[in-house]
């Protein structure tokens, strides 16, 4: 490596960020044309949400570490901005590579490109058309300020482009999160994690997190409600996020489902054990995006409990079906779901494992 080669920053922040980010660094590293640098805004913080993460996937540590913690969306994306912006000014980039839609990623393709510097956003162009999420304000503010943008799905360039942004910008690469299941899943076959549970199928697992879902008590409730009724169906997994922790605590619905034995209530879960149970389970309910994802790469019929979806190509070409936030209709939808036949040769283009391949190319073609 010269001194010459152009500065890359990738930057980092929660949980799926790191899974979507791994294999993009590995594939720039492999060029040997650039000089690397991992950002990690410190979003997320827990060993469980976030150093786990960087050991399971081999990740190297961040060069530089933001320490931004949690804080409401102003004063999270706030302390991220400031941060980043001193770091861009003592080691200025030729490019910022951003992944996803969480606080990190707008605030730090926010400061770059007030610096003039170049971003790339790494799964641009989903829209779950839905405003009130913070997601989706990060997805399209990122994109209008982004140089490149790097696609998952055909259907991304449409909202792109709709949104007056150039298709010469614009790369339909694959899913840079499926890269790194399709690395890693020897190491879910090893994983002895049900064992260890001691749970036996047929088995749900679940994750909730979306602030919709989790940080209004009645919809929380009601959620707990119809879990709980879902038991009578199949044992249910229930790694919980600490957002949702929280809430379960502060409403006082924690106790109902740790005393239920049909729940195997946990933290968080490593990528390999929970990947591990997530293509054995039965069923995935969940309101993750990239849970959508992956069940749909592993055949495993998931039910989406949020109104909308950002990844409708995961109903089109794969096992999610979205059911609203009515949570009464879960048993009921769970039921019909164990009894259709799914389709297992459906998967969208391009999710080969290759996605970040394509990027690291697209990006050596660009700097020269
Ligand atoms: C964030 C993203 C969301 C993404 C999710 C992935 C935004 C706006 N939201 O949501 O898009 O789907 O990450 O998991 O960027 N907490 C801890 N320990 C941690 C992290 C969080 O205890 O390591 C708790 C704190 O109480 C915090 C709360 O979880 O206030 C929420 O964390 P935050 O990063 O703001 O949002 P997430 O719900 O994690
Ligand atoms: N994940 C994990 N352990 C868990 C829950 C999720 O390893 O206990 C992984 C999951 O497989 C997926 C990613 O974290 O790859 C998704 O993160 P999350 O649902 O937090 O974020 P979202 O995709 O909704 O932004």
């Amino acid at each position: 490596m010269s001194d010459n080669n152009p500065k890359i920053h990738l930057v980092v922040g929660a949980r799926p960020n790191y899974i979507k980010a791994n294999p993009v660094y590995q594939a720039l590293e492999e060029l040997n044309q650039f000089d690397l640098k991992l950002i990690n805004t410190g979003q997320h913080y827990d060993h469980n949400m976030s150093s786990l993460f960087f050991d399971e996937l081999g990740m190297k540590s961040p060069d530089i570490d933001l320490e931004v913690g949690s804080g409401r969306h102003g004063k999270q994306t706030a302390k991220i901005l400031e941060r980043y912006e001193k770091v861009l000014y003592d080691d200025t980039p030729d490019l910022v590579i951003v992944f996803g839609d969480v606080n990190s990623t707008i605030a730090c393709s926010l400061a770059a490109v007030k610096l003039h510097i170049p971003t790339s956003h790494v799964e641009a162009g989903l829209r779950s058309f839905d405003r009130t999420m913070p997601e989706e304000i990060n997805r399209i503010l990122t994109d209008q300020i982004s140089d490149l943008l790097f696609i998952t799905c055909p259907n991304a360039a449409d909202n792109l482009t709709k949104e007056g942004i150039s298709e010469a910008k614009i790369h339909f690469v694959g899913n840079t999160m499926i890269d790194s299941l399709v690395q890693f899943l020897p190491h879910f076959e090893r994983s002895s994690i049900q064992d260890k549970l001691g749970v036996t199928k047929p088995y749900a697992l679940l994750t909730f997190h979306r602030p919709s879902n989790v940080d209004n008590e009645i919809n929380l409730a009601k959620l707990v409600r119809a879990l709980e009724e879902t038991t009578a169906l199949l044992n249910c997994i229930f790694p919980i996020h600490p957002r949702t922790r929280k809430m379960l605590k502060e409403y006082g619905l924690l106790d109902a489902l740790e005393s239920n034995p049909r729940f195997f209530i946990t933290e968080p879960i490593g990528y390999t054990d929970f990947m591990c149970l997530q293509k054995k389970a039965d069923i995935v309910l969940t309101d993750s995006g990239g849970i959508q994802e992956e069940s749909t790469f592993f055949s495993i019929p998931c039910l989406t409990i949020r109104d909308n979806t950002e990844r409708p190509i995961t109903i089109t070409q794969g096992t999610n079906k979205v059911i609203g936030t009515s949570y009464n209709n879960i048993p009921t939808e769970v039921k019909g779901v164990l009894s259709e036949k799914i389709d297992t040769n459906r998967c969208p283009e391009l999710w080969d494992g290759k996605a970040a391949k394509r990027i690291s190319k697209i990006i050596s073609t660009w700097f020269n």
